[in-house]
């Protein structure tokens, strides 16, 4: 049994176009900019951009945002192909099937339930985050942090009971239907927009430009003290200066995380070939711009030291509140517009998974529950209720900061694996049409590795230790299950 056997495009085609009781297809280049940008601007933005300026990056973290859009640009452009050649649910999974082989094909679709399932429980985290900022502290520290937390004053946490409250809605939404979500998405994301325009064109107003100096952490920075008995050291290489640039990077990826999400709904989009390349590379451009001038107003009105003690969550209602006067109405309309936008963000990671779920188990790799539709709204609401279990579990019991980690270490590697497949697929099967072409192959996608890889080899040991321990978790189900259900292995049996 062939460890590299491949999915045919031909047939893989075909096999969605006889979808008349698959997926609905309703979703246009204009939703699918929508669906993008909202999954893409969320608690990178709001949440973690301060902990990068904070810890690793300082005022330079806006070059950190580049540095992580060009990973992403790089990449973009490779989705971009992948996505208009083939134009299924399933995302990169998909494309690795047809390219790399089956294999490959699980590795990327295990590595994408780190960036979907955690990137979901992540921005449930930070959602529970501002809620509480939003109700003055009322939520009690042990019901809404992880057990691995502890607050300043020494309160340990138990259990992140509003993550799994917004998990939960956003799960039932999910199962109603793809249009409804689109629709509710729409004005979500537009209130997303608004709300970070007003912040950058409000807060240009109140930067210091002693904020702003110097702009690179120095490595003479002196430590820390966080007020609990504990400092933050600056001197570790990755705490200052370029390399810190590129841990903040990595770090403020997480804020890109999504764009990617288009391509799994390329099945409910009406004209995938055209729409997607636009709704991928649309949403990118539109949130790298957004992204460098809110990170830099932000680190202009507080100072990035702040963003270790009292700024550390909810920072930007932080921000507003402490620096600047006679704007505590925008700090309130921030925590909600910030609440409904992480609503958004998890909706399409969320559905972003259930579809990577759906495509893993139509091909056999996973049992069948995982693409069992809903008779009357067609939604893989099985894996959805599944998924809410799961993620519940993450969104309850883990750290922000580590989910948040592994969600981009998971990302990055999906990213890899599809910029090299576009190297091998120009070679393998040079004639296809493709309706978008990746720019300057091989140098994008190499580029795109680099880049990407970079990123990878600055975050913590623990971080690519856990990841790395469910890489082999995915590998022995692998092994034990899926390559012996898989559909293509089915096929190929000898007849008796
Ligand atoms: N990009 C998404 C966010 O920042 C995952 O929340």
């Amino acid at each position: 049994m062939s460890l590299w056997r491949k999915k045919s495009i031909t047939k893989l085609l075909a096999d969605a176009d006889n979808s008349e009781h698959g997926l609905k297809k309703s979703l246009t280049a204009w939703s699918l900019i929508a669906l993008g940008i909202g999954a893409i601007i969320g608690a990178g933005l709001f949440v973690r951009t301060a902990a990068a300026a904070g810890e690793h990056a300082g005022n330079a973290v806006t070059l950190s945002f580049v540095v992580a859009a060009l990973g992403c640009l790089f990449a973009g452009l490779c989705y971009a192909e992948f996505a208009s050649m083939i134009p299924i649910a399933g995302s990169a999974y998909t494309y690795a099937y047809t390219t790399m082989g089956e294999l490959v094909a699980w590795i990327i679709g295990w590595a994408l339930v780190l960036e979907y399932a955690l990137g979901a429980a992540t921005v449930s985290i930070a959602w529970s985050e501002y809620l509480n900022k939003l109700l003055g502290g009322a939520i009690p520290y042990n019901l809404c942090h992880s057990p691995f937390e502890m607050s300043a004053g020494g309160q340990h946490g138990l259990i992140n009971l509003p993550a799994l409250f917004i998990l939960l809605v956003i799960t039932l939404l999910l199962i109603k239907g793809t249009q409804e979500s689109a629709s509710v998405n729409a004005i979500i994301v537009f209130v997303k927009v608004s709300i970070v325009l007003i912040f950058i064109a409000i807060g240009w107003g109140f930067m210091k430009s002693a904020n702003h100096t110097p702009y690179l952490i120095p490595d003479n920075a002196p430590p820390v003290d966080l007020g609990n008995g504990k400092t933050y050291d600056y001197s570790p290489a990755v705490n200052h200066g370029w390399l810190g640039v590129l841990r903040g990077a990595a770090v403020v990826f997480f804020a890109f995380i999504g764009f990617d999400a288009v391509s799994t709904a390329a099945q409910e989009t009406k004209n995938p070939k055209r729409d997607m390349p636009i709704g991928i590379l649309g949403s990118l451009a539109v949130c790298t711009v957004l992204y460098i001038l809110f990170s830099h107003v932000l680190t202009g009105v507080a100072p990035y030291t702040d963003f270790l003690k009292a700024g550390k969550e909810a920072s930007v209602t932080y921000a507003i509140q402490h620096y600047m006067t006679g704007y505590a109405w925008l700090g309130t309309l921030v925590s909600v517009a910030i609440l409904a936008g992480f609503s958004s963000v998890i909706l399409v990671m969320l559905m972003g998974q259930s579809r990577v779920f759906y495509s893993m188990s139509n091909d056999g790799l996973l049992p069948k529950v995982f693409s069992d539709l809903h008779p009357k709204f067609r939604t893989p609401y099985k894996s959805n209720m599944i998924l809410f279990l799961f993620v519940g579990f993450f969104g309850a019991f883990i750290p922000g900061s580590v989910a948040g980690d592994l969600t981009s270490i998971g990302t990055l590697l999906a990213f890899v694996l599809v910029c090299l497949g576009i190297i091998i697929m120009r070679k393998a099967d040079p004639d296809r049409p493709r309706p978008f072409r990746t720019p300057m192959v091989p140098l994008v996608p190499i580029l795109g590795i680099l880049v990407c890889g970079a990123m990878i080899a600055t975050l913590d040991s623990t971080t690519l230790l856990t990841a790395f321990g469910w890489m082999i978790f995915g590998l022995i189900i692998f092994f034990s299950y899926s390559r012996f259900h898989s559909n293509i292995g089915k096929e190929n049996l000898p007849k008796s």
